[in-house]
């Protein structure tokens, strides 16, 4: 049968990313509290953070790598929107004042500037909190030892030797020169550590060898890197209104970032360079693991 020319024109990666993204999405619905009583303001802002839009990345990226170990999609699923309610937490108290200060996010007013800061603060706190929730809750996993696994890791992925720790140093460096050393682990601990759990998750969810396991965090220790550079030029670069964020905003913070030591060419190179190292780590895995492969490429291509 003759394929029509949308579908033909649309990559294998894009209809991937267009139904993991619905997927999680409609997982999404079902998870978050539904806004009644008299907390229900923060439940709207809970809401409205998650699905102001987003490229749902890392939901993406559990999703493929669980295919991997044939893990149960449903499984998958909660762990996916385990992780998107971390990352969206993560962006909500980013662009706090106290933070990175910003208006606009996945192309819609920012949450404290839509509801109001202690609003803001208290979403971001019930998104993380429900991440543990999902995954401790049986149905992510029939066995406990499984779920504390994941919930053991989303924690250091998230916390102070992660994700948070990174957001400090960040923060501390603003009008502060780094060697390119400090630089590269300010950001494998801000983003890089968030997007390794979501591609260890699916070969923790199906128990798979520690080869495979350290094949993935390898990938997603290059790719979770690439993806902060690709960040950081469209900073330096992309045009707001495409992106759905201020941009600009790194040099004018004084941020360390990859642009701000090596200049946009020597950036884009490096990343192309991590993107390719990412794909090498994939040896090991058939043609399975090809959409993982796309998505190393994606990350420097992308345009928001
Ligand atoms: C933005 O992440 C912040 C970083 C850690 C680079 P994304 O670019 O994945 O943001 P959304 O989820 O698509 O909005
Ligand atoms: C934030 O990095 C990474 C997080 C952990 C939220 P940025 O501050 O560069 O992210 P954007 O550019 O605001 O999305
Ligand atoms: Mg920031
Ligand atoms: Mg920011
Ligand atoms: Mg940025």
């Amino acid at each position: 049968m003759a394929q029509s020319s949308d579908s033909a024109a649309t990559s294998l990666f894009e209809q991937t990313m267009v139904s993991a993204t619905a997927k999680v999405e409609a997982a999404l619905g079902q998870f978050l509290p539904r806004a009644e009583g008299p907390e229900s303001r923060l439940f709207e802002a809970m809401r409205y953070a998650i699905f102001a839009g987003g490229k749902r990345f890392r939901p993406f990226l559990v999703c493929e790598s669980a295919k991997l170990f044939d893990v149960r999609s449903e499984s998958a699923l909660r762990a996916a929107a385990a992780v998107e309610c971390v990352h969206t937490y993560s962006l909500v108290h980013d662009d706090l004042p106290c933070m990175d200060d910003d208006d606009l996010r996945r192309g819609q007013p920012t949450v404290h500037r839509k509801f109001d800061e202690a609003t803001a603060v208290l979403a971001g706190d019930a998104l993380l909190t429900l991440a543990f929730d999902l995954l401790a809750d049986p149905e992510t996993h029939e066995r406990a030892r499984v779920r504390i696994e994941l919930v053991r890791r989303l924690a250091e992925a998230a916390g102070g030797h992660g994700m948070v720790g990174g957001q400090m140093i960040d923060l501390a460096s603003e009008g502060v020169t780094l060697d390119i050393g400090s630089i590269t682990r300010l950001q494998r601990l801000k983003t890089g550590a968030l997007i390794a759990f979501a591609c260890e998750a699916g070969a923790v969810l199906g128990r798979a060898s520690d080869e495979a396991l350290h094949a993935l965090h390898a990938y997603a220790h290059d790719m979770g890197l690439a993806y902060q550079i690709a960040d950081d030029l469209l900073d330096a670069e992309g045009d707001a209104a495409i992106v759905g964020k201020a941009t600009h905003k790194d040099a004018e913070a004084g941020k360390a970032t990859f642009v701000s030591i090596l200049g946009a060419e020597r950036a884009r190179a490096q990343a192309r360079m991590l993107s390719d190292q990412a794909i090498q780590h994939l040896d090991l895995f058939d043609e399975k693991a090809d959409l993982l492969r796309e998505a190393a490429r994606f990350v420097i291509n992308r345009r928001n």
